[in-house]
């Protein structure tokens, strides 16, 4: 009698363990698939709406290289407006095609991301992506740095500074970066990995800390950080950036001199929107219409064309971002079409956008027939699982 009772306890013990581990394990799961339906989603988002901005904003080329955001407003609207403007007969430009290769690189190199493993497929993957550039106007300094590399000799991925690869090419490709290590603690791989990826087509500040600015404020985006505390968020990770810059011990001192530029075009921008602080809402000014836009737009660029450089194409699309809220349509009005270079612009803040919004609200004909959807799709499930 005695032994059957503590057999029977015992079994009781055993089945209430069992019920407490499955119980755990069930919460875990089903916690986790929650999470995960919809932050993959914005993982997608932020890739296709990435690209899908690039197309649009490039329209073959017709748009990309117009001077006057007037003139594409007005082709915008015979064309039916943004909600009808079809991705189908719009190729991706060269800045999806370079976004697609960072994010491949990323994906096959997996965890294994350190310097000796991921760069060299980096540099592998922005040589290769250029036999993909017919009718996609690649920039002349990512096509002509991507033949520099080489991938498969140590330390072949590094090129030596540039002064004047200030280009945007490093920024319009990093996105998925921010994607791939969204985490605080992961702050120090998304700031080397961002630089040394931008050096190896443009080794100079200005274009490499784009390269940062466009990553850093994925993972905001990503993360949900209300987007007004952002510039504030870069500013702060710049003395990062410059240490790991010091330590990689790399044409210091050239870097060093070229360093400035960059930080105050940004913190004069912050200035002007009133959000130096990271706290303020910003504020715009009063009559900000396409024209007004324009003018903006080339007052911060380096030479006159609007968001062509490293410090200017994320902060164009940063100010498209701080206005448009969800509204995907101005999104587009600002940052897709404008008298700049209007792609590099439209492929950071379709990332951003896509990052926080995912596809809500977006006319399923800027995105549904776009090339390389599924390629982009599936680099983002990968990217996700990754992290
Ligand atoms: C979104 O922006 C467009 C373009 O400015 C505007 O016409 C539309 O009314 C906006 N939608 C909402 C819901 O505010
Ligand atoms: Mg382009």
């Amino acid at each position: 009698m005695k032994q059957q009772f503590l057999g029977i306890s015992r079994i009781w013990i055993l089945l209430f363990l069992l019920a407490f581990l499955f119980s755990g394990f069930f919460h875990k799961y089903f916690f986790q698939t929650n999470m995960c339906s919809g932050l993959v989603e914005n993982y997608v988002a932020a890739m296709v709406l990435s690209a899908a901005g690039d197309a649009l904003g490039y329209n073959n080329g017709n748009w990309e290289f117009c001077r006057q955001g007037n003139m594409i407003h007005g082709e915008l609207a015979k064309l039916g407006g943004m909600e009808n403007l079809d991705v189908e007969s719009r190729k991706v430009s060269d800045d999806t095609v370079m976004h697609i290769a960072t994010a491949e690189a990323l994906v096959k190199a997996g965890t294994h991301i350190e310097p000796e493993k991921l760069y060299p497929l980096l540099a592998k993957k922005y040589k290769e992506c250029m036999d993909d550039m017919d009718g996609r106007a690649p920039g002349g300094t990512c096509v002509s740095n991507a033949e520099r590399l080489k991938p498969k000799i140590p330390n072949g991925w590094k090129i030596p500074f540039e002064n004047h690869a200030g280009g945007c090419g490093a920024a319009m490709r990093a996105m998925c970066i921010g994607l791939r290590f969204p985490r605080p603690e992961q702050l120090p791989d998304l700031i080397r990995i961002s630089i040394e990826s931008g050096k190896m087509t443009h080794h100079h500040p200005t274009g490499y800390l784009g390269s940062l600015a466009a990553a850093l404020f994925t993972s905001y985006a990503i993360n949900r950080k209300p987007p007004n505390e952002w510039g504030r968020g870069l500013l702060d990770t710049l003395p990062k950036a410059k240490d790991f810059v010091i330590k990689s011990d790399h044409d210091v001192e050239a870097n060093l001199e070229a360093w400035s530029y960059f930080e105050s075009q940004w913190k004069s921008y912050l200035t002007k929107r009133g959000i130096l602080d990271g706290e303020s809402q910003p504020t715009f000014p009063e009559k900000y219409n396409v024209e007004a836009r324009d003018e903006f737009y080339k007052k911060v660029s380096f030479s006159g064309w609007g968001g062509s450089s490293g410090h200017d194409a994320p902060m164009i699309a940063y100010d498209a971002i701080l206005a448009a809220g969800d509204n995907w349509t101005e999104l587009g009005h600002r940052a897709f079409f404008h008298g700049g270079d209007s792609d590099s612009t439209a492929a950071i803040a379709g990332a951003w956008w896509g990052a926080m919004f995912g596809f809500k609200g977006v006319s399923p004909v800027n995105y549904k027939m776009l090339e390389y959807r599924e390629r982009l799709e599936n680099l983002a499930k990968d990217l996700y699982h990754l992290v």
